[in-house]
């Protein structure tokens, strides 16, 4: 059995000697209804592709760069039935303990979704005697899919995990996860945390690990037992028999933990080290602003057209009076009453935007993905968190002096002002 591969962001996409004459076939079960993620774990397949792996990849979108040794099944339609039950952007308004709740529904809701596509008809109908070498698979969210684990033959398993170091994988692996200096990732906490937050990380640490043992998987597997004809093991059985997780978490912006050997982090292993040329009106754009410009993205998931006309109008009105132009990702062609200096686009290569030398602040989200790919950068942001693990991440920038963090649900023209003058102004 082969399964030397070789990480690494700086040799991502390079062609590995190493592989040659000895490709492992590899499945790869990306399911995760989130864009991101798929940017993300598509990393990672693509480059064992490269170095001479077969590999099949069962996932939420067509890749867009074809490779010729691997073959995708997708899922169609995944963002779409999270999308039309989900409403994301209200999630700002949910308490911690909420959230909690709102992802594992979301995680067994999407799985099972996908579970009935046709992509997952097409995999499910593979014969049961067909083997892979290794299979890849996300450790959060997707969990109906390890039924394929077993159907074909249990070999070694390799898990991602985009979202850094999600509780669970204590229980899992055995990782420490001591909640009094690890806060839960929900948490906007760092690890020097009072005694009333060292507790409600404790609290909260119990109810994600607890619900994902007993309820969550529980879920997950009786979804599974609907659409695969065999007897399934316990999925948390499946989940403790995986050989490693790769996790995306970034040493500097991320608090130091205790990892095990198995728990190996690959934080932005999507990013190309050096950039990839920007479109040639865009660079233009960006090149001419002499007073340097803003980007202003809420990821793949958010969309700042699904924020109400009345919060729209505040970003506008505070992005007329600066001298800097801004680039904002809007995914509609509807938005009155731009200012000269702003430009608006659906869809923007975000980490080589934030490569660009004229760059002077990041407004995002602070997905996991945005938040390394700033740090990575070397961008200070402003963070405007929403839901999961957002306002943790938001946390680490301004605990850090590495920017400042905005609340949604009292933005008011003079805060975005304030932020972002604070980032222009402060030497820091
Ligand atoms: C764990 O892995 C071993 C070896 O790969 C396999 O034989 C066994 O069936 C697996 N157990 C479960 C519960 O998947």
């Amino acid at each position: 059995m082969c399964c030397k591969v070789v990480f690494g962001t700086q040799r991502l996409g390079q062609s590995n000697r190493e592989a040659e004459g000895q490709g492992a076939k590899i499945l790869a079960l990306l399911n995760v209804a989130s864009p991101s993620h798929n940017i993300f774990n598509s990393a990672l397949t693509v480059a064992l592709a490269e170095r001479g792996h077969q590999v099949t990849v069962i996932t939420t979108e067509a890749e867009k760069r074809p490779t010729p040794n691997m073959k995708t099944i997708v899922i169609e339609a995944a963002y779409d039935s999270s999308r039309n039950n989900f409403d994301l952007e209200s999630y700002v308004e949910v308490s911690p303990l909420d959230m909690i709740f709102i992802s594992y529904e979301w995680g067994c809701y999407t799985c099972e979704e996908e579970l009935r596509s046709a992509g997952a008809q097409q995999l499910l109908n593979y014969s049961s005697t067909e083997r892979f070498d290794l299979i890849i698979t996300e450790a959060g969210w997707g969990e109906c899919f390890f039924g394929f684990i077993h159907k074909f033959g249990s070999p070694p398993v390799v898990a991602t995990s985009g979202v850094g170091i999600p509780p669970w994988i204590s229980l899992t692996t055995g990782n420490p996860e001591n909640p009094s200096y690890i806060p839960n990732y929900l948490l906007p906490y760092t690890s020097h945390m009072t005694f009333s937050e060292r507790l409600y990380s404790f609290v909260i640490h119990i109810i994600t690990t607890s619900l994902y043992q007993y309820s969550y998987i529980p879920k997950q597997e009786a979804i599974a037992r609907k659409y695969f004809n065999e007897d399934l093991p316990r999925f948390m059985d499946i989940w403790r028999n995986f050989s490693i997780i790769l996790v995306n978490t970034l040493v500097g912006l991320d608090d130091p933990r205790p990892l095990l050997p198995s728990v190996i982090p690959i934080g932005g292993m999507h990013i190309k080290a050096k950039p990839d040329p920007l479109p040639k009106d865009l660079k233009l754009f960006l090149d001419e602003a002499k007073d340097g410009f803003i980007f202003f993205s809420l990821g793949t998931n958010l969309r700042s057209d699904m924020l109400t006309l009345e919060t729209q109008q505040t970003f506008l009105d505070a992005f007329s009076e600066l001298s800097q132009r801004v680039l904002w990702k809007f995914e509609s062609d509807a938005l009155p009453r731009q200012p000269p200096n702003l430009r608006i686009s659906k869809w923007l290569p975000q980490s080589n935007i934030l490569a660009h030398p004229n760059i002077r602040i990041f407004i995002t989200h602070c997905g996991k993905m945005s938040s390394i790919e700033a740090a990575y950068r070397g961008v200070p942001v402003v963070g405007i968190p929403f839901f999961l693990d957002q306002r943790a991440n938001a946390k680490k920038f301004s605990a850090k002096g590495l920017g400042v963090t905005l609340d949604y649900t009292t933005l008011t023209k003079e805060s975005i002002l304030s932020a972002v003058r604070e980032i222009l102004n402060n030497d820091r």
